[in-house]
């Protein structure tokens, strides 16, 4: 079968699904609230989507905070991952970044999370430190990455 795959801007009829990809990959998810407020509420929230055939199978955002961007997320849906959806996420959500002016990039991920430490390696992402005991449910590190 001939696989339609789009990438656009995420908006605020998009959060059913994206939340069905956010329970499915996080084990802290945010809620349907917290996105609803980026994107009703935030003016520095800027978020992207992927669809495959029509649904929403995975979602990256940033905060542009001057010319940084702050990467708050990047998922894809379980049942979709390794197709190279999540390098069509950042390759979309740096380009809309750069539209903003953003010249930099940061983010914390979990030390254990190796596939996503990989894959914002690929797009130039340096680890620079450790923010200790970060996150709520496990107290694991991050890593704070830059580009
Ligand atoms: C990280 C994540 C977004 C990757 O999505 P994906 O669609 O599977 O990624 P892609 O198929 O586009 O792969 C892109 C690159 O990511 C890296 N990668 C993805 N899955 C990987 C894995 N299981 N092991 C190692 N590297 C991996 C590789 O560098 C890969 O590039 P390559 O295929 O040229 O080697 C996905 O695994 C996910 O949603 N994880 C759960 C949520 C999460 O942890 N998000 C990050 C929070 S900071």
């Amino acid at each position: 079968m001939i696989q339609m795959i789009n990438t656009r801007l995420m908006t605020i009829d998009d959060i059913e699904q994206v939340l069905d990809v956010e329970n499915n990959s996080f084990a802290l998810p945010w809620s349907e609230n917290a996105f609803r407020k980026e994107m009703k509420e935030n003016d520095l929230a800027l978020y992207v989507v992927i669809e495959e055939n029509g649904r929403v199978v995975g979602y990256a955002g940033l905060w542009v905070i001057g010319h940084e961007g702050h990467i708050t997320n990047v998922a894809v849906h379980p049942q979709f991952r390794k197709k190279g959806y999540g390098d069509l996420l950042i390759d979309r959500l740096l380009c809309e970044g750069e539209k903003k002016g953003i010249n930099a990039y940061t983010l914390e991920v979990r030390v254990s999370n190796r596939p996503a430490q990989k894959l914002y390696e690929k797009y130039g992402f340096k680890s620079v430190g450790i923010r200790p005991k970060y996150y709520e449910d496990n107290k694991e590190d991050a890593m704070i990455m830059w580009k």
